[in-house]
């Protein structure tokens, strides 16, 4: 029986509602992803090609365009000792608009990186304009690896090098009269050590276009004394650097970097802390200045796996940079709160002629500027979340958080942020955070999508605000999911309601997408609170809740399935022996487990026989039968036993262990048509679902008698 429930897992994967773009065999195990919902294109890097797919229709197939590493280099990296198809080939891992009518590309060209302009045009024509991808594109297709591209430039946060040592944070190209490369410092224990960059991001800090920045996010090596932790951070230069004159030529004048924070206090008082950046989404807000900061952290802890998501707001960010500066005596030394003199203009701050007409450019930065900026890259506050702590935490489950798109939804109550987040297997958690009066937060997890039938990482995700799609990337593919799935909340109003999903509201007929333009007066939704009863008529008069009979052998488990249509609510079992009046809560042992599909009884007793009753226990304390079940048992002497001595249980017992022998060999589809013909089904009763009054009493009774009734009939097959 514990084979069917393996079985049920994997069959959570919801036909309907996810489609692929792009089957496993198409080399994506590093894969980098564009979508122009503009244009309505949406491209794909990977492995020596470029895919061009169409948003709107998915069914179309996408067009290809090849573009391999040169033979002479995948050669060289074969003999290197390389991996020849993990490796040795043009993964393509940069993928921008450049202009009106060219895509920037790079790929690693078999670990020596390459790049491109590439002019798309009818259906066949493909431009390549090809240059050096150094300090631009990482050579190892693996490696954590982040690039944005704007006004024509390029900022990456990547390797230098063949090993992938020397991490460095870079700008190139830009238009003609205007292009200065420029690079972080090779300074490990002051600017960055060991990077792993993670995401990069171009923000205007002010009204003036003088002050823009790019902003990028990274985690890194941190070496205190003889400790060495990973830390996260978030870093920013300014667009318009040039370098230094003197000192710093081609290398940033404006870097600074604030640590990142993401912790829980523990039980013991020694806080939890979420290291390891994952994944950053900017949420946009009204005020364009305020963008929030999602971001996806997991522990570096074996002994305690757990993944968080934070949010930061700009603001906070900045203030921490408009702080005091960390200071750092000697490689040896640790750093502290800096509070000597600070020299004009503020490091940090950019070039305008608006503030100061003196300072043009950053070369015109006086040398004490340029060499403190040097030695304090770093300030001395952490950026903290808001609330104080993650909005959403796992711990101890056997996945890890990787990625974070974030959608704004629109609600009856509100406006609601919906996290998509993806895990190293393969699924997906839609989860929603909602506030309530106290400042609390409640994590509501509406969905959990397995999109990937074998667990393979995700390694791209990307909302379609225009197709209302999650575009979500792994080796084994590219799918699309809906971003809202109503139906599956089930029919019934109490149903929708309890979901609590932002998306779906109860129209009057069905759970449905909720579209806040369409005035309809019927529709019904509680995100906030989740509670049937202020919203639904159908709460008292619930359908009759079915009973199922279903036998059990004696010593061998069995399996009880209950599934809650709602995510947030908890599964209860409660028990009544047979001929007794009392019904007592079901606690999970060795014997009775509680699984996410239904119980499990191991070894099933004569003591077990008797009537059990799946409650759902929703968040808002509302209760509701969800389906009954009688447990019969078959015992091994009436499996043993010889015809002749049959009684009339024994016969209809014994048909039933026919019927499981039956089952056993007949040739089934799947598993599932499997376990299912193994609840033999007796006529599902009408017992009204409230209580366990005299009526229900009075129905148990008649359904003795009737199933007697049978008995006598059974019996006399046999006979004959
Ligand atoms: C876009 O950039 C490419 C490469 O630099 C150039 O050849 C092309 O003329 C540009 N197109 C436009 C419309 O500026
Ligand atoms: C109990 O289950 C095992 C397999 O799980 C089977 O081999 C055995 O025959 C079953 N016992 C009875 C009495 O059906």
């Amino acid at each position: 029986m514990l084979i069917c429930f393996l079985v049920f897992v994997a069959d959570l994967v919801q036909a309907g509602s996810v489609s692929v773009l792009l089957g496993p065999s198409d080399g994506l195990h590093s894969h980098t992803l564009l979508l122009d919902e503009e244009r309505g294109r949406l491209l794909l890097g990977a492995r020596d090609h470029i895919y061009l797919l169409d948003p709107d229709n998915p069914d179309k197939t996408p067009r290809k365009i090849h573009w391999p590493a040169s033979r002479e280099r995948v050669d060289m990296c074969r003999q290197a000792g390389k991996n020849p198809t993990l490796e040795c080939a043009n993964f393509v891992r940069v993928l921008h608009n450049y202009n009106h009518t060219h895509l920037y590309a790079c790929g690693t060209g078999a670990f020596h990186p390459i790049c491109a302009y590439l002019r798309i045009t009818g259906n066949t024509e493909v431009r390549i304009i090809k240059e050096s991808g150094r300090l631009k594109c990482p050579f190892d297709p693996a490696q954590p690896f982040t690039s944005v591209l704007t006004d024509q430039f390029l900022y990456s946060g990547t390797s230098s090098d063949f090993l992938g040592k020397d991490a460095s944070f870079t700008r190139s190209l830009g238009p003609t009269p205007d292009q200065h490369y420029i690079r972080t410092e090779i300074s490990q224990d002051y600017w960055i050590n060991e990077a792993k960059f993670i995401s990069a991001h171009s923000i205007s800090d002010t009204y003036n276009p003088d002050d823009d920045k790019i902003y990028f996010f990274f985690r890194e090596a941190s070496r205190e004394g003889s400790d060495k932790s990973i830390v996260s951070r978030v870093a920013r230069v300014c667009k318009n650097d040039m370098g230094g004159l003197r000192s710093l030529t081609h290398k940033w004048t404006t870097f600074l970097k604030a640590r990142l924070v993401c912790s829980v206090p523990g039980e013991d008082g020694v806080d939890t802390h979420f290291d390891q950046l994952q994944d950053i989404f900017m949420l946009p807000s009204r005020d364009e200045k305020n963008t929030k900061v999602y971001a996806v952290f997991t522990t570096s802890s074996s002994l305690f796996p757990g993944s968080a998501v934070c949010v930061y707001n700009m603001a906070d960010i900045r203030a921490v940079f408009n702080g005091p500066y960390a200071h750092k005596e000697s490689p040896d030394h640790k750093w502290v709160e800096y509070d000597g003199r600070i020299p004009y203009p503020r490091p940090g701050t950019c070039p305008s002629k608006t503030y100061d007409p003196r300072i043009k450019s950053t070369k015109d930065f006086p040398d004490e500027v340029v060499s403190f900026m040097r030695m304090h890259p770093l300030m001395q506050r952490s950026v903290s979340p808001v609330g104080g702590r993650p909005v959403f935490t796992r711990l101890r489950a056997d996945y890890t958080l990787t990625h974070i798109r974030v959608d704004r939804v629109m609600a009856e109550d509100g406006h609601y942020e919906v996290m998509f987040l993806g895990t190293d297997i393969g699924s997906v958690l839609k989860v929603v955070s909602i506030s309530q009066e106290n400042w609390a937060t409640e994590e509501v997890i509406l969905e959990e999508l397995q999109v990937f039938q074998t667990p393979s990482p995700i390694l791209s995700m990307e909302i379609s605000s225009k197709q209302q799609v999650l575009l979500v990337g792994s080796a084994l593919g590219l799918s699309r999911v809906s971003l809202s799935r109503c139906p599956v909340y089930g029919q019934a109003c109490a149903e929708c309601c309890l979901a609590r999903d932002p998306y779906c509201a109860w129209d009057g007929h069905s759970c449905a997408r909720y579209i806040p333009a369409a005035k309809r007066r019927a529709r019904r939704q509680d995100i906030k609170n989740g509670d049937p009863a202020t919203q639904c008529w159908d709460t008292e008069d619930r359908k009759g809740v079915e009973e199922k009979l279903i036998f059990g052998i004696e010593k061998n488990s069995t399996f009880l399935e209950c599934v809650a249509k709602s995510q947030q609510a908890q599964i209860l079992w409660t028990f009544q022996r047979a001929g007794s009046e009392r019904r007592e809560e079901i606690k999970a042992d060795d014997r009775m487990l509680y699984t996410t599909r239904g119980l499990l009884i191991r070894s099933v007793r004569p003591s077990d026989a008797g009537s059990y009753t799946c409650l759902a226990q929703e968040h808002s304390h509302f209760t509701h039968t969800l389906l009954k079940i009688k447990l019969q048992l078959v015992t091994h002497v009436q499996l043993a036993s010889k015809p002749g001595e049959e009684t009339h249980l024994k016969a209809e017992s014994k048909q039933h262990y026919k019927d499981y022998l039956r089952v056993m060999s007949a040739p089934y589809g799947s598993l599932e048509e499997y376990c299912d013909s193994l609840w033999l089904e007796k006529r599902p009763s009408r017992a009204k679902g409230k209580g366990l009054g005299s009526s229900k009493w009075k129905h148990m009774q008649e359904m003795k008698k009737n199933r007697n009734r049978r008995h006598h009939v059974k019996a006399e097959e046999v006979q004959r």
